[in-house]
């Protein structure tokens, strides 16, 4: 077993945490098959019946809505001789039918037929061997997660101050409920899972074609850069349990042009749709409708292992070796409003977020060339020092400049606790 309390310390990580195969394996059972870890959203099976296929690391999962209206996760594995028993990502559907000899099982996981079962001695109870269930399921906001591990803090102690900003994100909507109903953008690159974290520093050099791109629709008024460097008033935020965010409404301070926020918002148009969202939104929320709309549009977290939320776009992230990561996004739709505002979040999220949008394809670019650089490990450190200095605020949270490694060594504060505990704690 790797000395994991000495490839992290406070200011630097060893490269090994990024590159070893026996490492990756190891997180899969400390983090990903004990801590709460994000699933799937409620919107994806509303009604009785509906599933849809999911995966924790290695193991793949049922998400189930049964005829009762709860939601069950099963693993996907038939209790005879193990063959998985759905193979769609969604479908609405009454049983199970397993395709090797025929198990069939209710959406509640229950084993309901076993053909020609008169060849099973008497001894042979159908109750027990219904699909094996994720022991603990909750959601927050309609986000559902899961716990392998049958005891442990519940899931809004592990949420902590994230669940906050769930909430915020939901709240676009004037019925406070989302839909990931506008497709999946799927994609897996080159490198270790937690490169896709919450970083800073990064925009203007990565970014570079993003920032061209804005700086030419906003001509020469356009502050370049501004936002993300170490002058700027956005802030890097620890909000504890490796949950962290960039809160970058400091841009409003710096002037930086409208423009900026494109990549993080759908604006809302000046038109007879735009005018019925707002009557929508302050309808259902009154005189505070525009903070509840900025506070929505400024979300920008990322909860923990593997889920981010980043303005109009939901991120799912899944380790598939220590160098290799798939990453599913999908559009969050707004439920009751009008269509074009939709749409408008879609153009958006086809911006800066999908497989071939401006932004996400140069992330997938520097994570990959990060792990050809990792395996060069001659020096192994990598350095973690930025606002090392800025100490934690009374409530727990860190916040340093936009530019800050705050969000990285959360993360790996986080990390190091789940793979030395010998606890869920
Ligand atoms: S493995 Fe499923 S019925 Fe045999
Ligand atoms: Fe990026």
């Amino acid at each position: 077993m790797a000395d994991y309390a000495a490839l992290v310390q406070p200011d630097r990580v060893h490269s090994a945490v990024f590159t070893s195969e026996d490492i990756y394996k190891d997180e899969l059972e400390k983090i990903f098959y004990r801590y709460w870890v994000y699933v799937a959203h409620e919107s994806e099976i509303p009604r009785p019946g509906d599933y849809c296929t999911k995966w924790i690391g290695e193991k793949q999962l049922i998400v189930s809505r049964a005829a009762d209206g709860s939601i069950g996760i099963f693993f996907n594995r038939c209790r005879h001789r193990g063959a998985a028993v759905c193979m769609d990502e969604y479908g609405n559907a009454n049983f199970f039918r397993c395709p090797y000899h025929g198990w069939t099982y209710n959406s509640a996981g229950d084993l309901v037929g076993v053909p020609y079962p008169s060849r099973y001695g008497e001894g042979f109870d159908k109750s027990t061997l219904g699909l094996a269930r994720v022991p603990r399921v909750d959601t927050s906001a309609g986000f559902i997660f899961a716990s392998m591990a049958p005891d442990g803090p519940p899931l809004a102690e592990h949420l902590g101050k994230a669940a906050g900003f769930l909430a915020d994100f939901v709240k676009a909507s004037p019925l406070g409920t989302v839909s990931l109903s506008a497709g999946t953008s799927k994609s897996a690159f080159w490198g270790n899972w937690k490169f896709v974290g919450m970083d800073g520093y990064h925009t203007n050099f990565t970014h570079k074609t993003v920032l061209d791109l804005r700086q030419r629709k906003a001509g020469a008024s356009y502050n370049r850069g501004a936002g993300n460097s170490d002058k700027s008033a956005n802030e890097s935020w620890d909000l504890g349990n490796g949950h962290c965010r960039l809160d970058l409404t400091g841009r409003d301070k710096v002037a930086i042009g409208a423009a900026s926020n494109t990549s993080i918002a759908a604006g809302i148009p000046d038109n007879a749709d735009g005018h019925e969202y707002m009557r929508l939104m302050s309808e259902a929320y009154g005189d505070g409708a525009h903070e509840v709309i900025r506070r929505s549009r400024d979300v920008h977290i990322h909860v923990w292992p593997n889920l981010q939320l980043i303005g109009s776009q939901v991120r799912v992230i899944r380790p598939l070796a220590a160098g290799h990561t798939e990453v599913m996004s999908y559009p969050a739709m707004l439920d009751g409003v009008p269509d074009s505002i939709n749409t408008e979040r879609i153009r958006s999220f086809e911006w800066f977020s999908g497989v071939a949008s401006f932004g996400t394809p140069d992330d997938t670019e520097v994570f990959e060339r990060n792990q050809i650089g990792l395996r060069a490990d001659y020096i192994p450190w990598l350095v973690l020092a930025r606002g090392l200095t800025v100490a934690p605020q009374e409530d727990g949270s860190t916040v340093g400049n936009v530019t800050d490694e705050v969000p990285q060594r959360a993360q790996m504060k986080a990390w190091l606790r789940s793979m030395t505990s010998p606890e869920v704690s």
